[in-house]
């Protein structure tokens, strides 16, 4: 028995290792992480994938957040099944995913309070990533990971290709931006780094280049790249329109700070 889970999670990981994105997939995957909570990740995971599907690409946002499950807030819905439904082995891929009101945008909501064992959870969500690249359906899906480096956020990461780290610029946002530059750089070749309540880009550049050298000093991977792809201001706009189930761009689109958001977004597109 023991033999066997061990011989699935090995060919999960040669799958996931040796080629990350499925072959046959149109799909890229982004994973949005941070370290410390609180920082911005289901903000900037509404807020792009709006910005994206307003480029005309197809998005699937999954809410992986099993902390505080907060995207069908976010964007105003209510579905009757989550992830953990397919999880269960209830539904199907395609149940579980529902329209929101914004075109081009879907969603597979979280479901908060769940309780992760890496030893009978294990691979499942890695699996399930897999399944919803082999759909071929999508441009680009979404993952919202929730706070911190547990074993259920790690899951998600280990099978990510594109990964973008949001931080604040304070010490312990940066600590813990930094344990999660040193966990990826075993097992990736890098990571996207944005700063949230962040004004200027100036200070985005030279808080990453500190932590690229900070990098080189500890001897982390040569090759292992760190790649600032923008700063956003903090807006109490955003905050306020959260709380009534909007999405900022889409209220804001010309406001500085969505024009900020839009830079992001052309900065991933070259990057993924
Ligand atoms: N640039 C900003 N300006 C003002 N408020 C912001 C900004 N970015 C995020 N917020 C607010 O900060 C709070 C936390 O943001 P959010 O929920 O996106 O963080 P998170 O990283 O997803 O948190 P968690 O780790 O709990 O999942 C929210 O109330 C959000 O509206
Ligand atoms: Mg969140």
């Amino acid at each position: 028995m023991l033999d066997a889970k061990l011989s699935q999670a090995k060919k999960l990981f040669n799958i996931t290792s040796q080629n990350e994105q499925l072959p046959n997939s149109k799909t890229k995957l982004l994973t949005i992480t941070s370290g410390k909570g609180g920082v911005g990740k289901s903000t900037f995971t509404a807020n792009i994938a709006h910005i994206l599907s307003k480029k005309n690409l197809k998005v699937l946002v999954l809410d992986a957040d099993i902390g505080l499950a907060n995207m069908q807030v976010l964007f105003d819905i209510r579905p009757q099944y989550t992830l953990f439904d397919y999880i269960n082995g209830q539904k199907n891929l395609k149940e579980i995913i529902v329209d929101t009101r914004y075109k081009n945008i879907s969603l597979i909501a979280g479901k908060s309070g769940y309780q992760y064992s890496s030893n009978s959870n294990s691979f499942i969500f890695s699996r399930l990533v897999l399944d919803i690249l082999a759909l071929n359906i999508y441009d680009i899906l979404i993952v919202d990971t929730g706070a911190g480096l547990n074993d259920y956020v790690k899951e998600f990461l280990r099978v990510s290709t594109n990964i973008l780290a949001i931080t604040s610029t304070d010490p312990s946002a940066l600590t813990d931006v930094y344990s999660l530059i040193k966990m990826l750089s075993i097992e990736k070749n890098g990571l996207m780094l944005c700063f949230n309540h962040t004004k200027s880009d100036n200070i985005g550049i030279a808080i990453s280049n500190s932590l690229i050298n900070l990098g080189k000093k500890n001897r982390l991977k040569d090759d292992f790249m760190i790649k600032y792809i923008g700063s956003v201001p903090s807006s109490e706009k955003i905050s306020s329109i959260a709380r009534t189930r909007k999405i900022f761009v889409n209220e804001f689109p010309f406001d500085e700070v969505a024009v900020k958001l839009n830079n992001v977004v052309d900065n991933l597109l070259k990057s993924i």
